[in-house]
């Protein structure tokens, strides 16, 4: 262990006051009834649009929360790949363990963190696999080197060191050697989150934040409602 005083280059682990106590008295911004869409994708992709375009590290990452078989819930952060009328798009591996708690229990919630933005966004509703053809088509536009990628890792297994992961992507590599297109792995591929619930959370000062809550019926209309901070 180093024993060199804490600097702002070595802040010193054992003070995390300063790390403990942020008190942000969130801006002006606000979200009212009169100017949320009249559906939450079209509410989101506005949004989305804005955390891209004021610079939001990583616009489209998405905390996802699933149950495993055994009723344990587990979080892990995915990139959305497309948002339009039919849901929300992210690629994975099926037999992660992300993967294959959607496949036995679809049930999904999903938070888009945006601090910067003093905003979050959150779903509720439940992932299937996308159509093979839009996954084979997603995985046809990614670098070679992330479809190498996906045939060598398992995603989710323990591997012994970090040299038995570099000589799979070597087998990998190996195999596909002189072939011009990667095929898609069978296990990789895109899971669609279909929400029934979508909340638009905008930081307010003094803890008044906004909650606009979007909920289906049973007819597939959306209808909006506000929920205390
Ligand atoms: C910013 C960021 C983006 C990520 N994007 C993805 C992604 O799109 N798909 C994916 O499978 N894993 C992604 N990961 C890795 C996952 O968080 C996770 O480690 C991996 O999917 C295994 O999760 P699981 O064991 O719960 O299935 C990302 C991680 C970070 C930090």
């Amino acid at each position: 262990m180093s024993e060199n005083p804490a600097t702002p280059s070595n802040p010193d682990p054992d003070d995390l006051t300063a790390a403990l106590s942020t008190h942000t008295d969130y801006g002006v911004e606000k979200l009212e009834e009169a100017d949320a869409a009249a559906d939450p994708v079209t509410q989101f992709r506005a949004w989305l649009a804005e955390a891209a375009e004021r610079e939001v590290y990583e616009p489209n990452a998405m905390v996802v929360g699933t149950v495993d078989p055994d009723g344990a819930p587990s979080v892990r952060t995915v990139l959305l790949r497309g948002v339009d009328e039919r849901g929300f798009e992210f690629y994975t591996d099926y037999t992660s363990r992300k993967g294959r708690a959607l496949l036995a229990t679809p049930g999904i919630s999903a938070v888009f963190p945006w601090y910067s933005l003093h905003r979050q966004v959150i779903l509720y509703g439940e992932a299937r696999p996308v159509e093979q053809q839009t996954s084979d088509d997603y995985f046809a536009n990614r670098p070679r080197g992330a479809q190498v990628a996906a045939w060598a890792s398992d995603q989710s297994q323990p591997i012994d060191g970090r040299e038995g992961l570099e000589r799979k992507v070597r087998e990998a590599e190996e195999r596909f050697e002189g072939v011009e297109t990667v095929p898609r792995p069978e296990r990789w591929g895109g899971f669609r989150i279909v929400p029934h619930r979508v909340e638009f959370w905008q930081g307010r000062t003094s803890r008044l934040h906004d909650r606009l809550v979007y909920t289906r019926d049973a007819s597939g209309e959306w209808a909006l409602g506000r929920l205390q901070p």
